[in-house]
């Protein structure tokens, strides 16, 4: 059986990163938006130029999971960067996490979500927070196995559509030898 690699990404991974982000993009997502609108917003979040720029960001990592060479999904993380005052300097939020359908089940998704959490507590968060669309019901459940708890709620636009959100917030043990944020 084809075994699964986690791996960190580099400049070399820019292009393929940007295939899969549409791809699940997508396959996830794409049926909530018109047309020009999915369009542009895939346009505008996932050419090969903005992954590498991404990648190259010191403040964002990537986790890449592989199999037989290929990518079959990817989390983001990094600084908080979403919508609603939060009290913990230190927080630490995953921007992206995403697999392709066929590993969805098989246990990929959750050694990034352990990959991203360690790096929230190595980095002496407080906390990491997620944004989820609020009809994402799996991802949801996902989260919720992981302890993320509702904190607020944002509003999300691609073109005309207006996705309403959940934020979540996990709380995270304190790093006993790790980094210690400097923020
Ligand atoms: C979200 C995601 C990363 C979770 O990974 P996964 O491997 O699918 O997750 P798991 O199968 O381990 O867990 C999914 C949970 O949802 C449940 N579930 C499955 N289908 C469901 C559905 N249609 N509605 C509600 N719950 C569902 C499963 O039973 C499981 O819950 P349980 O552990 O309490 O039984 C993955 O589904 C994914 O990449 N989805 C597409 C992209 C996406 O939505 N990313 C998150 C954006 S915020």
């Amino acid at each position: 059986m084809a075994e699964n690699i986690l791996r960190d990404a580099n400049a070399d991974d820019a292009a393929a990163l940007a295939a899969l982000s549409r791809e699940t993009f997508l396959a996830t997502f794409g049926h909530l938006y018109r047309d020009e609108d999915r369009d542009a917003y895939i346009a505008q979040s996932f050419s090969p130029s903005i992954q590498a720029a991404e990648i190259a960001d010191p403040k964002t990592r990537h986790r890449l999971a592989e199999r037989d060479g290929a990518l079959i999904g990817f989390a983001k993380f990094g600084a908080y960067k979403l919508p609603a005052a939060i009290a913990e300097a230190s927080a630490r939020e995953l921007h992206r996490l995403y697999v392709v359908e066929d590993a969805k089940g098989t246990g990929v998704a959750d050694a990034l979500m352990r990959w991203a959490i360690d790096q929230a507590v190595a980095d002496g968060a407080a906390a990491m927070y997620l944004g989820v669309y609020q009809d994402n019901h799996r991802a949801q459940r996902f989260y919720a196995r992981y302890g993320f708890e509702r904190f607020g709620e944002y509003v999300f636009e691609v073109g005309a559509a207006r996705d309403a959100e959940f934020i979540l917030r996990l709380s995270l043990p304190r790093a006993q030898n790790g980094r210690q944020n400097s923020r």
